[in-house]
Parts: C-alpha cells; structure tokens; sequence
C-alpha cells in the first residue's frame, strides 16, 4: 500500500520519500511505502538495486514533505532512522529499531536528519518537549547501536515544520543547519554542533508561516561548507558569511561536491553541472534526495508520479589513450578475451541446399556446413543459413549470430534445423534486410561454443585443448567462428564480400566488436546493445561491472580478465580501444534508452572517446552519423528490432554500400 499524500500544490502524491548513502562502491537508498520502511543498494549506479530488505511496520510511519526514513552508512554499519508515533526511531543492519528521542513522543513533528562521518552517526530533529519548536540532537559512537543523551542544539525556537540537516566532517565533527524564527523572520542558520549559530546569506525573508522546506550543505574541500537554500521563490547558494548567489527559481535544494546542485521548481527538477550548465531532469518530481556516486557525479531519487525515479549522471572521466592498432590488439587480447588459434589449415565449406524461390520467391536461400579441424585432429561444425536479393550482382552482407540456431531467424520450412522456429526473426528482419538489396547470413553461436562454464570441454576449444590464463574464453570463440564464416562468404560468388557488416547483439554484440578488430575484413562492425565488456565505458561502473562480468559468466574472458573485478580503474584499456582498432572501417553502436544494464551513455562515451565527435547524449528515438561512425539510441528495452535495421541500411546507403 502506498501513502496518499496531499502535497503543497494540492497534488496527490505517492510518497516514498527516497534518501542515499554511499560508502565505497555501494550505494544506499532508504524509503518508507505505506507504514514500512525498506532499505536496498546496488554497486551499478541507478541500473539496478537489490531486493528491498522491509526493517519493520509502524502505524503512523511519518511520510510526505521530506519527512520519512534517513539513512547514514559508518563503518561497518547501514543505519536507516525513521520517525513513527512521534517517536524517532533507528535500525542497525536491519536490526531494531532503539529509540533516540529520551521523552515520548516528542518527535512528533515528524522532521529530522541523519550524517555519519568519523565514526561517529549524528541524528537531529524538531523537537516538541517544552513550549515551542526546538532543535535537538544525538549522538551514536557504536554504529548506530546506542545514541546519547538529546541535546538541546540551540536555545531559540525555530521555525515549525522545516527540516533540518546535518552533516559531518572525517574527524566526526558535526554541523547542523535550520530554518530559523526570529520575530517576523525565517533564514536559515548554521552552527557546529552544540555551538553558536550564525545566519546564512545577508537578505532575510519576512513570512508569517512555515514554508515547510529546508536547505543542504556540502563540503567544498575540508573546513570549507556550502549552503544552498530557499528564501521566497528562489534558490539560493551561500558559504558561511559571504552573500548569497542565485541558483535559481525553486525550492528544496541538495547540493553533491565538485559543483552539483538539483532543485524542484513547481514539479520541475533542474540540475545545475559543475560546468554551469542547467538541465530539467524531470517533470514530475518531489522531494530529492543526492549523493555523491561512487567514482564522482551524481546520483538523485526522488518521488515521481507513482514509483521512486533516479537520475545517474557520471561526469566525463580521463581514460587510458590508446595505442597504436596492433598495440591494442595485443593488450585485449592478453587482458580480456585471450588469444584465438589461427585461422584453421584445415577447413572447409559444403553447400548443404539452395534455392532460388525463398521468402516468397524474393531472396536465394543458401545452406552451408562449415568445418574446421584442430591440431587434436577433431572436427568442428557449424551451419550457415544465407538469404540474398535475387540479383546477379554482388550482393553486400549483413553477418550476424543467433543465440537459438538457424530455424530461430526465419518461419521458413526449409530451414534444416527445426528448433524455435521463427523466434528470432525480429531480430534478423530477413525479409527487410532483403528488400532493401542486403543478403542477410547468420551462424549459432552455440554451434561453436556453448554458452555456460564447461571448463572449456565443448564447442572449439576441445578441438585445441584447454585454454591457458591468456588464451581465448568464449567470447573469442564465436568471433573466431564469424572470422570462419567469413572466409566462406570471401569465396562466395554472390557475394560482395569487400562489404560485409559484422553485426551482433548484447554477448554476440561484444563478440563482433572484438572480431571486428582482430579481421579487417569486416567493412562495418555493428555492436547492439553491448554494454559492460563492450561498447560501454568500464570506468563509469553504471550498470553491470567487469565483476558481474567475471561472476556470472566466467567462461567469457580469458583468466588474466578476472583481476579487474571491481577495479575497473585499472584495467590498462577501456572499451574505446577495441572501438577504435576498428579504424578506418565503419562502426555503429547502438543503446537502447531502458537498457540501463548496458549503460547507453557508457557505450555513447566509448564511441566519443573513440573519435566519434562529441555531442549532448541522445534523446531515444535519435541517430547520429558522424562520417565512419555511427550511434543511436533506440526508444525501449535490451532488443535489436526493425528500428534498429533501418539505422544500419542507411548508414550503409550512405557509405554507397549498394551498387
Ligand atoms: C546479460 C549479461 C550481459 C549480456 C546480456 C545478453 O544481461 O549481463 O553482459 O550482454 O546478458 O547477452 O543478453
């Protein structure tokens, strides 16, 4: 059940009321929803989360106007405080809650913030237990376990249903900051914990009501703090005893070091970057909520209209400048995918069938067995399925690889194999790729190698014997096998075989970028949706990691891959080496905009960082062609479709690819 929520402009909102954290590589968010209150994390940026943790049901769990569960990480500590019966209440780890306030009930405003830094966790509220609003405070030194004594933190009364905010520096010292209620007057203040508060900014705001809002602070670099608050209809940023500046036109500011700030103006949520620059994020948002991501950036929550909604944004970041062409190769392919055998001495191509009447009497159809033997003397197999515009010219090729077997790309009954008949034609578009003068040709890739960790018995390797720490996983192995179903398509008389694209999606996309540089004879590499060990710029750490990578599918890279689990910052390379070592071919990658697991603004970085000319990111539905290099961003899920095809014929329209 979610909480209605009557918000200041009478709109109904579901309130959950989402607060970060982040220590290390992790990222925290607490939420209330109903009278629960959850806790979950994610190491990948706003891409995915872990199943919430419930820490427990309250009745009366305040929610709404920036009330709701905080949350503060020290040590080995995950500490999530909410407020519930006008009690203030703390869970460590999942366990609890103890209660903070020491008279009952007297947290009942509902309003309060929570900070950790050197060692020590800092809660402060608005406190009702003497006549009038007061500001008071605790502290815990075991990790949220125990809290001290409440301190008064300062004597006035201040102003009634404003939420305050703490934050605390390395060596434990605290600051809290608050809107006073000084006469006919409501600023903001500051003061070190317990200590003498000072007013922020020199204006001063006359209101005889509570503008139910507060401010956020930061630290610039050590002992320095900025403030940012709202004073009338307008945001302000303000260091301890200077003149405030303009932000902008808003209310309720979060502030993230190195030159952040978001806002909310009406429903808007603006977002000022650290070059000046001010962009809307949203236009239905409430109550937000910032942190500092892992590696730098910003990560903000918010209530949207119905669900909790994120916004990542990874600043630009230096990456390792790559090499010359065989210097890059040689790195990949001793750090990553490992080295594949040569091309086989012996191999060899039987035409299985063909017909001149197939996709409704357009297209040829071609059935070919390919084999290969290793130096054990065993014999590989795999089976290309080919269709080409009836023409006696040479036709240009689309290469691509399924993930279900031939019979998967078409309905068509010839097709030898039977399994998932059709499945994946959307992905293929055959008969599209046809009309428009393609041939479309496609392999399986689980004919070369299987697709789970079999210690390297099946598919190609058992032809070639184990491989070592830096000898080829699988995914070299099927763009090995798109290099040998080249070599038949070289010897094709129907086929032009100076244009043949490589294309692949998701593990197969990763695959033909990586075949893609090693085989110049790919006159176009299409990489879909790649993501992590792709297209997609490892250092970022949005979306899944090289340690997914290395967990789930450890058969992929070679053995020297898994050193840079979680430690992306050291691999040598980034994902624009093996974009750029397909230079001066042409290279188009795609994203689609809710695939965040693959990253889109990660795989659009490594095409800029690869010498694709910098733009703004891509709005869904856009593409963008830059002389050989090509990128799009497709509206919806982790697919390749129709959409898809269009932008890869154009782009080759455009570079003549049809006689
Ligand atoms: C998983 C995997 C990705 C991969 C994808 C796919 O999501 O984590 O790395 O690209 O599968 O191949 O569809």
């Amino acid at each position: 059940m979610k909480r209605l929520v009557l918000g200041l402009f009478g709109i109904l909102l579901y309130a959950k009321q989402p607060q970060l954290a982040v220590q290390g590589d992790t990222i925290w968010m607490a939420y209330g929803e109903g009278n629960k209150i959850f806790v979950k994390s994610s190491t990948h940026g706003a891409a995915r989360w872990s199943k919430p943790v419930e820490l427990g049901e309250h009745p009366k769990l305040m929610l709404g106007m920036r009330r709701g569960p905080r949350i503060a990480v020290s040590g080995d500590s995950v500490v999530v405080s909410a407020i519930a019966n006008g009690e203030l209440l703390a869970w460590r780890n999942g366990v609890g809650p103890v209660k903070v306030n020491d008279v009952p009930t007297s947290a009942r405003e509902g309003l309060h913030a929570m900070a950790a830094g050197g060692g020590k966790i800092y809660i402060t509220w608005l406190d009702l237990r003497e006549k009038g609003m007061h500001l008071y405070g605790s502290v815990s030194s075991d990790g949220g376990l125990t809290w001290g004594k409440n301190e008064l933190l300062y004597e006035g009364e201040i102003c009634e249903c404003c939420h305050p905010s703490v934050i605390v520096d390395e060596a434990g010292k605290a600051t809290v900051m608050f809107r006073n209620h000084v006469g006919v007057y409501r600023d903001m203040y500051m003061a070190p914990w317990g200590g003498k508060a000072v007013k922020l900014g020199k204006g001063s705001w006359e209101l005889n009501a509570c503008p139910m809002d507060g401010g956020d602070f930061v630290w610039e670099a050590p002992g320095k703090l900025l403030t940012s608050w709202r004073r009338d209809k307008q945001v302000f940023l303000a260091r301890p005893g200077e003149a405030e500046t303009l932000l902008g036109t808003g209310r309720q500011p979060v502030l993230v070091r190195g030159g952040w700030a978001a806002w909310t103006e009406g429903k808007m949520l603006w977002l000022k970057q650290p070059d000046g620059s001010v962009r809307k994020i949203s236009e239905m948002a409430s109550f937000v909520s910032a942190v500092e991501r892992p590696g730098g950036g910003i990560l903000l929550a918010w209530d949207g209209a119905t669900e909790i909604e994120t916004y990542d944004v990874v600043p630009p970041m230096a990456l390792p400048k790559a090499p010359s062409r065989s210097e890059i190769l040689k790195t990949l392919e001793r750090e990553m995918y490992g080295k594949a055998p040569e091309k086989p001495a012996k191999q060899g191509f039987e035409l299985r069938e063909k017909s001149e009447d197939a996709l409704g009497g357009t297209a040829v159809r071609k059935q070919v067995s390919i084999w290969y033997e290793g130096p054990t003397g065993k014999r590989g197999t795999m089976e290309l399925l080919m269709y080409l515009p009836k023409t006696s010219a040479k036709v240009p090729v689309f290469l691509g690889m399924s993930f279900a077997g031939n019979s998967c790309v078409n309905a068509d009954p010839a097709i030898f194999e039977t399994a998932k008949r059709g499945s994946c034609a959307s992905r293929f578009e055959a008969e599209y790729v046809v009309s428009r003068g393609y041939g479309t040709a496609v392999v399986f890739y689980g004919d070369l190698d299987p697709d789970f960790d079999d210690g390297y018995e099946n598919g190609v390797h058992a032809l070639y014997g184990k491989p070592k720490a830096d000898e080829w996983g699988s995914i070299a192995a099927w763009a090995w096998g798109m290099s040998r179903a080249m070599d038949y398509l070289e010897q094709d008389p129907q086929v032009d075989s100076k244009h043949v694209a490589l294309h692949g999606h998701s593990r197969i996309g990763k695959a033909a970028l990586w075949a893609g540089a090693v085989d110049e004879r790919f006159a176009m590499v299409i990489s879909n949706d790649s993501g992590e060990g792709g297209a997609a710029v490892s250092r970022r750490k949005s979306g899944e990691r090289t340690a997914d990578l290395n967990k789930n599918f450890p058969h992929w890279f070679d053995g020297n891959f898994k050193k840079y689990s979680g430690k992306e910052e050291t691999l040598p390379f980034d994902s624009h080496w093996v974009i750029q070592a397909v230079a001066p071919r042409l290279m188009y990658t795609t994203s689609a905009s809710e695939d965040l697991w693959a990253d889109p603004e990660g795989e659009f970085g490594g095409m800029v960082a690869a010498g694709m000319k910098p733009r703004e990111m891509l709005k869904p539905g856009e593409r963008y062609f830059d002389g050989r290099m090509a990128y799009h961003l497709r509206l919806g899920k982790h697919d390749i479709t129709k959409w898809d095809w269009e932008g890869f014929m154009d782009f080759a329209d455009q570079h003549h690819w049809r006689p």
